[in-house]
């Protein structure tokens, strides 16, 4: 079953660019338009939207990060991404035209069911982006938008993220393109980049051999940071999370310009940080900005690992191990960016010994709040 992988997990990353080719499949016309059928809101319901609110847990969590750069860039909605169990328990503001996304693989993770049926009880518009067929958050959800992943078994979650994060852009395109605030051809032109994932993800795979030779150097770590900035912070958070999970070793993600304001000071002789740079391309500035991070945190003595988009050579000079991915529009580079971090989280678990599909204390769904 695992198709001659050690675990689930690699093959799971193996496959992500089919789980991106397919969740893009079919909807995205030769026009450059977004068509989401089984979406069951009106063009009018979504013009109606004065707000959004995303709701998920863990790695989808992340996911809605990167959703609400996208999302408020293209269709100008203030968006707010909350953690499940947080939303629940408090009094957000929401009325019927809001749209609330509720993001989650299996459909059943019990803090975002609540969280939903909280929404809804105030008459809030639900769309959810699953990967799980018929599952309970779909059901009860007025719209739903599959991402066509296909089942995931490893416990730390890969695939379901990127198709997540394909699923979040599409929404955003939807909407933008709905609410006539982007014009086809700029559409069209953010559709020609997504449907490059799926060729620049294979890509990324095959250039992994020393980021699985880099695992087996930090197996003994005690701690590993994750600095990014913009779509880049989700990106470290979920680096850190899948380490978290994986490896049972210590690890944070970080806000790049927060560091100075307290965090820069756990920086130490040899410290591993994993630097996730924006493209030089389009937002030079947010670039230059975190390559003077990196700058920072190695003159007190970190060991950097960069993640940089191909060609990018001004950060070449400050990294200790070098990762190029392929180059992509700012807001889509997660989808690249990430797999970098699994592969690593995979070969630091294997290399201490771990289960890597079944981490200790952990499920695979969370139906327990
Ligand atoms: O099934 P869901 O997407 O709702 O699950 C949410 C989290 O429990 C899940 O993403 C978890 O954080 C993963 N194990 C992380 O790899």
């Amino acid at each position: 079953e695992k198709g001659g992988y050690d675990y689930f997990m690699l093959k799971e990353i193996d496959e992500q660019p089919q789980a991106v080719a397919e969740t893009l499949l079919g909807r995205l016309s030769e026009t450059g338009q977004i068509v989401l059928d089984e979406v069951r809101l009106t063009d009018q319901d979504l013009r109606d939207v004065d707000k959004i609110f995303i709701i998920a847990c863990g790695t989808a969590y992340h996911s809605g990060m990167v959703a609400k750069y996208a999302i408020e860039h293209w269709t100008r909605i203030p968006c707010e991404v909350e953690l499940a169990s947080e939303f629940r328990y408090r009094d957000p503001v929401l009325d019927r035209s809001t749209l609330v996304i509720a993001i989650s693989q299996s459909g059943e993770t019990m803090d975002t069911l609540m969280a939903l049926r909280h929404a809804k009880e105030q008459k809030a518009r639900v769309l959810a982006i699953c990967n799980t067929n018929g599952s309970t958050i779909p059901r009860e959800s007025d719209a739903v938008l599959y991402t066509h992943g296909g089942p995931e078994i490893a416990v730390a979650s890969t695939k379901a993220f990127l198709t997540q994060l394909a699923a979040c852009y599409l929404v955003g395109l939807h909407l933008a393109q709905v609410r006539g605030v982007m014009y086809a051809d700029e559409v069209g032109a953010v559709v020609d980049q997504l449907q490059q994932a799926p060729a620049q993800l294979t890509e990324v795979l095959a250039a992994m051999g020393p980021v699985r030779q880099l695992a087996r150097d930090l197996k003994d770590a005690s701690t590993v940071l994750f600095i990014g900035r913009h779509v880049g912070y989700p990106v470290a958070l979920e680096g850190a999370l899948k380490l978290k999970e994986l490896a049972y070793m210590h690890a944070e993600g970080f806000a790049a310009g927060e560091l100075k304001h307290g965090s820069i000071a756990l920086i130490d002789d040899g410290t591993p940080v994993v630097c996730i740079v924006p493209s030089p391309v389009g937002r030079g500035m947010l670039h230059d900005k975190m390559v003077s991070n990196i700058q920072e945190v190695r003159a007190r003595g970190a060991r950097t690992i960069v993640i940089a988009e191909a060609g990018d050579e001004a950060v070449a000079a400050y990294a200790d191990h070098l990762i190029y991915v392929p180059r992509t529009p700012t807001l889509l580079a997660p989808l690249m960016t990430t797999v970098p971090l699994q592969v690593l989280a995979c070969g630091i678990a294997d290399a201490r010994g771990n289960d890597v599909d079944q981490p200790r204390n952990l499920a695979k769904s969370v139906t327990v709040e």
